[in-house]
């Protein structure tokens, strides 16, 4: 019997959105369990500070700014990637965009703002990273979602509408490039507790709400989530693909 395993030795693991939040959280839970971390956003010197960090504990960390709303810099920040370490072997599409409006209020420029990162970016990260994955059959590729892509929440259509569009983009990735050795999945948390989200959340009137939806009353860490991803990142996970793992604590259940 071949015990599973959820070690990342020898992986090249791409992150995007590494350098704050959930990205910078999930890096380094990867680079812990031995990837060689590919750091990606727009913020070259938090890149830094965090391949440093990762170094620090003993990890393996490389930083590759991008910028996911020009797809031009996605094809050329990947083909170094993969220039440099001829594999990728997982990406976790997590660069995204929170913010919400009522309806009634939202403009085209929040409009294309969202949907720029959250979708079309991710798409053609998705892209760059399947076509390297298939040259070493093999990838696992985790898109980052939200209960928000699964349940309506007021004042969110348009970040709804873009975690709605991840998930059908990873069904049909998943369907496109199973034969590859390739599987995409989702991911979707719940409210996760980070740096971006701590003034909201520690806003008691805030978390009062929010906790009311939750039925184990409590909101997410990145641990929470980098736990589940572990899981997807790893070669034991094959059989799972096309679907979405939901870290919500049971929102969507009701
Ligand atoms: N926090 C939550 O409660 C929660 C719940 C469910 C789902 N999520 C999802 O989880 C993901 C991470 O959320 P978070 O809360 O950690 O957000 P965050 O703290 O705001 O971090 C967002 C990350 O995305 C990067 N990013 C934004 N625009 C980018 C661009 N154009 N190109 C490249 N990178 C870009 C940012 O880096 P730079 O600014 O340096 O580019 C940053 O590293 C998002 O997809 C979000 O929708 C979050």
């Amino acid at each position: 019997m071949t015990y599973p395993t959820f070690r990342l030795d020898d992986q090249v693991v791409v992150i995007t959105g590494a350098s704050k939040g959930i990205g910078r959280g999930i890096a380094k839970v990867m680079a812990h369990a031995g990837a060689t971390t590919i750091l990606c956003a727009r913020s070259a010197a938090e890149l830094k500070t965090l391949q440093e960090e990762i170094e620090t504990e003993g990890g393996i960390a490389h930083a590759f700014p991008l910028d996911v709303t020009s797809v031009a810099n996605i094809k050329e920040t990947f083909k170094s990637i993969f220039e440099k370490f001829n594999r990728i072997d997982v990406l976790i599409n997590n660069a995204g965009l929170g913010f919400n409006h009522p309806a009634l209020e939202v403009t085209e420029e929040d409009w294309d703002e969202m949907m720029d990162v959250n979708m079309k970016g991710l798409f053609f990260c998705a892209q760059q990273a399947g076509k390297y994955m298939a040259k070493n059959n093999y990838g696992r590729i985790i898109n980052m979602s939200s209960q928000a892509g699964l349940v309506a929440i007021k004042d969110h259509a348009v970040y709804c509408a873009s975690k709605g569009g991840v998930n059908m983009i990873t069904k049909v990735l998943a369907l496109e490039w199973a034969e590859q050795g390739i599987t995409v999945n989702n991911i979707a948390p719940t409210f996760t507790y980070t740096p971006g989200t701590a003034e909201r959340l520690d806003n008691p009137e805030y978390l009062e709400k929010v906790l009311d939806r939750i039925p184990v009353k409590k909101v997410a860490d990145i641990i929470d989530i980098a736990s589940a991803i572990l899981y997807l990142t790893g070669s034991s996970s094959g059989m799972t693909t096309g679907t979405t793992l939901v870290i919500d604590g049971g929102w969507t259940v009701q």
